[in-house]
């Protein structure tokens, strides 16, 4: 059996199944299509707490599969164990968590029951189902403060700053110890960097709900003219132009990344950390004036206040996983913000109709 997956590893048998939870998701209908455009087959289990079916109806026009989904709380062992029993799999990907960092201070207890207890459930329900694998969605958030970047996996991790973060740091120490407990169990914690962009037949993306958290939503919907102006969040930073630079990386580059750490997953036991990030930074100005220039249109700007809890600088090294997964993001910022800008034109309301 381990040869027949090393061998999967190798690109030989491209037939794993994998369950994405959390997988109708900005990032989960990503890796749905980079899976199955792999080989591979997934099984979908959702909530639609932060997303809706019409995502999965979307990948499945996009790859020509049906792909099985089922409206499940994570949390909710019993109805998990009813999938896990219906459709066997190989691995899971665990996406499914609360992420908006600012809500994460008004409802804490909220964020840290939905997100430990998805993991908890998770990790009864593979052991129950003897599923050994999981790569789970962690945060570049997790370094802290404390650790100037480029951001090393060895790094020791830091303090975050608000209660979604801790949830993550929480998250990988938890199934750190599951692993360390069992040794069949392979674990691979991806930490994120910052996901933007969208496939670019425009037909899935990100869709927030209410105004955008983050940067590039915010950018797309002023452009449209649903919002009136960006805000820069700070123009004074100690950074080349004054405003904050992070590690932006294309979604597919991203999902991309989750086909290789699901095949690796299958050749070794115990805990992985892996960065996904392309190691280059980029400022606020910069994804400004790169999406003007991709998209040939002006953008409504100013520079206001800095944002709580924000970093100065935060992006990746990404060595490890070139050298582990043999994976690199290939796609550049304009790439980024010309899917991102299609995604947009094509779907102003969302998936909303
Ligand atoms: P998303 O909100 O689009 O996807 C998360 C999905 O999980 C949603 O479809 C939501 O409905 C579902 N979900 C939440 N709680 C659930 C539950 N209890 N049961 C079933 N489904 C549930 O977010 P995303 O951007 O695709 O992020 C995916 C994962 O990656 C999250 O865990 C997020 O914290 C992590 N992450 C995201 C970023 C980012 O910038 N997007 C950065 C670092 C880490
Ligand atoms: N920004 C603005 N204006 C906006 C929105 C964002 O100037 O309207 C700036 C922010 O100040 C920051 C940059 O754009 O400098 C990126 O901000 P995002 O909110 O898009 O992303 P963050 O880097 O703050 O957060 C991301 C993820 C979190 C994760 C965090 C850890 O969204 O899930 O990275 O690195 F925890």
């Amino acid at each position: 059996l381990e040869n027949r997956w090393y061998n999967c590893f190798k690109g030989e048998i491209n037939n794993m199944r994998v369950l994405l939870a959390g997988g109708a998701g900005y990032i989960g209908s990503h890796t749905a299509v980079s899976l199955i455009e792999a080989g591979h087959e997934v099984v979908i289990v959702d909530n639609y707490d932060n997303s809706c079916a019409e995502a999965i109806a979307r990948v499945e026009a996009l790859t020509n599969t049906q792909i099985p989904h089922y409206e499940v709380d994570v949390k909710d062992k019993a109805a998990l164990d009813a999938v896990f029993k219906k459709e066997p799999v190989d691995c899971v990907i665990h996406f499914a968590g609360l992420k908006a960092v600012g809500e994460s201070v008004e409802k804490p207890v909220a964020y840290y029951r939905n997100n430990i207890d998805t993991t908890l459930t998770l990790l009864e329900v593979m052991k129950e189902n003897h599923v050994n694998q999981i790569v789970f969605s962690s945060s570049a958030t997790v370094y802290g403060a404390e650790n100037a970047s480029p951001l090393y996996e060895t790094m020791k991790k830091g303090t975050c700053t608000n209660p979604y973060g801790w949830t993550k740091w929480m998250m990988e120490q938890i199934l750190s110890d599951a692993a360390y407990a069992d040794k069949d169990l392979s674990v691979i914690l991806l930490r994120y960097f910052n996901p933007i962009g969208a496939h670019p037949s425009g037909t899935i993306g990100e869709d927030p709900q209410g105004i955008p958290n983050n940067l590039m939503p915010y950018v797309s919907q002023t452009a449209i003219g649903k919002r009136e102006c960006l805000t820069v969040f700070g123009g004074d930073y100690d950074t080349p132009d004054g405003t904050c630079l992070r590690d932006y990386i294309h979604v597919c580059d991203l999902a991309e990344g989750h086909v290789k750490a699901v095949e690796y997953a299958q050749t070794r036991k115990g805990v992985d950390i892996i960065n996904l990030g392309t190691g280059t930074p980029y400022s606020v100005l910069d994804i400004v004036h790169a999406f003007e220039k991709a998209n040939n249109l002006k953008l409504n700007y100013k520079i206001g206040p800095r944002r709580e809890g924000d970093l100065a600088v935060c992006f990746s090294n990404a060595d490890k996983a070139k050298e582990v997964l043999g994976w690199q993001a290939k796609r550049n910022l304009e790439d980024m913000c010309r899917d991102s800008w299609n995604w947009q034109k094509q779907n102003p309301n969302g998936y909303k109709k």
